[in-house]
C-alpha cells in the first residue's frame, strides 16, 4: 500500500522540491525556488476570487521568500476517503471532485481574472480555461460540510489556451479519474464499487474529451505508472 502511495505521487508531479510543516493552526510549505511560491499564491487567490461554486481552497495567512502559510483544507483529504470511507461518502466525493473540475475547465468568467501564466499570443483566440495540473487525490479534499471540492498544491495550475476537446483539459481529467480508479483498485475496493465511482464520475464530468485524447492520456498515465515500477 505504502509503496504504490509513494509510486502516485511520484507520478503526480515531475518536480516535488518542497515540504510540509503542520502546526496547530495551519500549514507551512517550504520552496526551493522563489517564484513557485508566486504561482502558487496567485492559483490560490484566483480560486477565490472566480467565485466557483463547487471548488474552493486553503487561505494564504503568510508568505516569505522560502515559505507559504496556509489555513488548513477543510475535509478530509481524498486519498483517505478512496481508503477509508464508506461507499456513500466516497460516492459524493468523487461525484463533487468531476463537478469541480468540470467547473475549472467550462466556467469561462473564471478565466478573465487570470492565473499564475497569462499567454497573449497574436493570431490565437484566447479560450477560457483552467487546469489544476497536478491532480492527485493527495491534492484534493472533499469538504463534506460545504460540499465542496478543496484544491491544493497549485504550483501547476494554468491557463490553457484554448477549449479544444483534446488539450490540456483531457489530460486534468483523465489523470483525475485514473488516480481515483487506481487508488480505489490498490486499496482493495471490490470491482462493482470501483465501477460503481468511475460511473460516478463519467455522469458528473461534462466537459467533452475527444475518444483519441482519452485513449491518449490513459496511454501515457499508465505508461509513465509502469516506467516508475522499473526504477
Ligand atoms: N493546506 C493544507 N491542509 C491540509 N493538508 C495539507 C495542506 N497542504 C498540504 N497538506 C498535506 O501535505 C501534503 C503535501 O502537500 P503539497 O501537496 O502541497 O506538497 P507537494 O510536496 O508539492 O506534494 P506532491 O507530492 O503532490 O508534489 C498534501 O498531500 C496534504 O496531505
Ligand atoms: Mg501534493
Amino acid at each position: 500500500m505504502i509503496a504504490i502511495l509513494i509510486l502516485l505521487q511520484m507520478l503526480s508531479s515531475p518536480v516535488t522540491d518542497s515540504n510540509v510543516i503542520f502546526s496547530q493552526e495551519a500549514v507551512t510549505k517550504k520552496f526551493e525556488n522563489p517564484r513557485d511560491i508566486d504561482k502558487e499564491k496567485k492559483a490560490y487567490n484566483f480560486i477565490h476570487r472566480a467565485e466557483f461554486t463547487h471548488i474552493s481552497a486553503p487561505y494564504i495567512l503568510q508568505t516569505t521568500e522560502h515559505e507559504i502559510t496556509m489555513t488548513y483544507a477543510p475535509g478530509i483529504e481524498l486519498s483517505e476517503l478512496i481508503e477509508n470511507a464508506d461507499m456513500e461518502l466516497l460516492n459524493r466525493a468523487v461525484r463533487k471532485t468531476a463537478l469541480g473540475f468540470s467547473e475549472l475547465h467550462t466556467k469561462t468568467n473564471a478565466y478573465k481574472t487570470k492565473v499564475a501564466h497569462s499567454y497573449n499570443v497574436p493570431g490565437i483566440k484566447q479560450q477560457p480555461a483552467v487546469i489544476h495540473g497536478d491532480p492527485h487525490p493527495g491534492n484534493l479534499f472533499y469538504d463534506e460540510a460545504t460540499d465542496k471540492l478543496i484544491f491544493i498544491d497549485l504550483i501547476d495550475m494554468t491557463p490553457s489556451l484554448q477549449r479544444h476537446i483534446g488539450g490540456p483539459l483531457a489530460r486534468d481529467a483523465v489523470y483525475a479519474r485514473n488516480y481515483i480508479k487506481l487508488q480505489a483498485e490498490y486499496s482493495g475496493r471490490k470491482k462493482a464499487d470501483v465501477e460503481k465511482i468511475m460511473e460516478i464520475f463519467d455522469n458528473h464530468y461534462t466537459f467533452p474529451i475527444h475518444e483519441n485524447a482519452r485513449e491518449y492520456y490513459n496511454f501515457l498515465f499508465y505508461a509513465e505508472l509502469k516506467h516508475l515500477r522499473n526504477v
